[in-house]
């Protein structure tokens, strides 16, 4: 299919798209997807040591400045890949914010194309939310980016400057590219980064810290010959980062599992407790994580927070299932295992080289004064009060003549057309329905999961949540309440392919 076509299918507004459910995609293995195959020899996994990428250093009073630019990373050992890179590096550096102390961070475009910078999970009023339109130009730009789909936004060239309030409690949050059309290959070019919010509640808390507290990003990716991120666009060149070709509309699956930039990568750690702020930053693969152990029982992961922050009380797995966009804040206890202990943290929805993730490698022992207290922070259950609104959101291959994409309602993302009107402060339920799986995210506030398909929600559903895992032929229930901002959001899956297949809404708060 030629890129016309998919334009076409994008320009289609209105004309509703069959739901055609199941397609015989690779839903068995967990995953929905399709899986590109690296071109050069990839190295033994758990020899690279872990990055953590630098927390940023303000360049005033809580002002950040950030430079998106093209830079050589060393990925895999002794091998150049070229990446866009928020201030040149995979991740971008880790942003530390305090809760009620707004920062502004500003972006500065270096890049050969627009980029639109989102803070995922961020409480951000929609100038500063990263609306897929409001594009930054690169600086000098002298073409027209806007006669492609003759849609345009708030878009300036060279540098925005994104304010963002921090009023909202301690999580994990991430940042990341979120152009109409074009996130897909941004984000799997480099453009991702931490942006964590503390606060005092937390502070009080007896957790791990220091070294002891590690952020964690994991994706996949796929090499090409020349050591060049394999995505498969229309165009190889970077310059352009044309989006997805129609045929892998599914989702991009790589062969290789990176952590902080690194592929399989080692980490010397003391026989201590650990903070691992796990975030599935990658593109359309899910994960199964567990932590093995030579000879042993698996090393529970004991959950103390969720993509929206602390939880009411810690919550034990033996394994965590991970969609796209997904944060799972956890500790782990290394403290009973003798020195020279090699904890791997494996992928159960992998095979081969997907199935690894990191090792742990137990060093030393150590002091730890650090605990996991039964109670860690106030949490508000949303309820919806009888007669408030319920809306229903089918997530659904759409057709329509012979183009394919991927529609919300039947419908192809179209920013300005709104498929939800929601009252500030109320509560209501959403209902997301699916056809195959689709990590589902709401911009502004974060949301609580009432029920799946009539039963519970499932153990890593808990917490407050801004990405939940739709499986297949799923009804997820979920309490939404947006507060403080009015304006348009939007809300999409973030298998980014489908994303960027325009399987987005736009959503009107006042
Ligand atoms: Cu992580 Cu709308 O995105
Ligand atoms: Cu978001
Ligand atoms: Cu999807």
């Amino acid at each position: 299919m030629s890129r016309l076509s998919r334009r076409s299918f994008l320009g289609l507004l209105g004309v509703a798209g069959a739901a055609v459910a199941g397609c015989g995609l690779g839903s068995a293995s967990g995953q929905t997807g399709e899986q590109l195959t690296s071109a050069l020899p990839l190295p033994k996994p758990f020899r690279v040591p872990l990055p953590v990428p630098p927390v940023a250093k303000p360049m005033g009073k809580d002002l950040y400045q950030i430079t998106q630019r093209m830079a050589q990373a060393e990925i895999l050992p002794g091998v150049r890949t070229p990446i866009l890179g928020y201030d040149g590096i995979f991740p971008g550096p880790t942003i530390e914010t305090r809760r009620g102390r707004p920062v502004i961070v500003r972006h500065r475009n270096e890049l050969h194309v627009p980029t639109v910078v989102h803070l995922h999970g961020g409480h951000t009023p929609h100038e500063h939310d990263g609306w897929p339109l409001d594009l930054v130009l690169p600086v000098g730009n002298t073409r027209d980016w806007r006669s492609g789909h003759g849609l345009t936004g708030d878009t300036v060239e060279g540098e925005r400057d994104y304010r963002y309030p921090m009023d909202q409690r301690a999580a994990t949050l991430w940042y990341h590219d979120h152009r109409m059309d074009f996130t897909g290959p941004a984000v799997y070019r480099g453009l991702a980064g931490f942006h964590l919010v503390r606060d005092e509640i937390e502070d009080a808390l007896p957790l791990p810290s220091g070294d002891r507290e590690l952020p964690l990003m994991i994706c996949d990716r796929a090499f090409a010959e020349d050591g060049s991120f394999r995505y498969p666009s229309l165009d190889q060149e970077m310059r352009s980062v044309p989006g997805v070709e129609d045929e892998w509309m599914e989702g991009v699956l790589g062969d290789v599992v990176l952590v902080n930039g690194a592929p399989w990568p080692v980490h010397e750690v003391d026989a201590a407790r650990y903070r691992l702020r796990l975030l599935n930053a990658s593109n359309a693969r899910r994960y199964r994580i567990a932590l093995t152990v030579p000879n042993g029982p698996d090393l529970p992961l004991t959950q103390i927070g969720s993509d929206g922050g602390l939880l009411a009380a810690p919550v034990r797995h033996q394994a965590i299932e991970m969609a796209p966009a997904e944060r799972f804040d956890v500790v782990v206890d290394f403290s009973e295992l003798p020195v020279g202990t090699e904890v791997t943290m494996v992928n159960g929805l992998g095979s081969g080289g997907t199935a690894n993730v990191m090792r742990f490698t137990v060093v030393r022992q150590a002091a730890d004064d650090s605990r996991i207290p039964d109670r860690l922070a106030e949490f508000e259950r949303l309820t919806p009060p009888p007669g408030a609104p319920v809306r229903t959101f089918r997530f659904t291959r759409g057709r329509t003549n012979d183009h394919t994409g991927w529609t919300i309602n039947g419908r192809p993302f179209h920013p300005a057309t709104s498929l939800a009107d929601s009252r500030l402060g109320e509560v209501e339920t959403w209902r997301f329905v699916s056809d195959v799986h689709h990590p589902v995210h709401v911009h502004l506030d974060p949301f609580q999961v009432l029920r799946r398909s009539g039963r519970a929600p499932r153990p890593y559903d808990t917490g407050w949540k801004d990405t939940v895992d739709v499986r297949p032929a799923e009804v997820v229930e979920v309490a939404v309440r947006f507060t403080d901002y009015r304006g348009a959001f939007v809300m999409h899956c973030h298998n980014l392919e489908h994303e960027d297949m325009a399987m987005m809404a736009t959503v009107t708060v006042s």
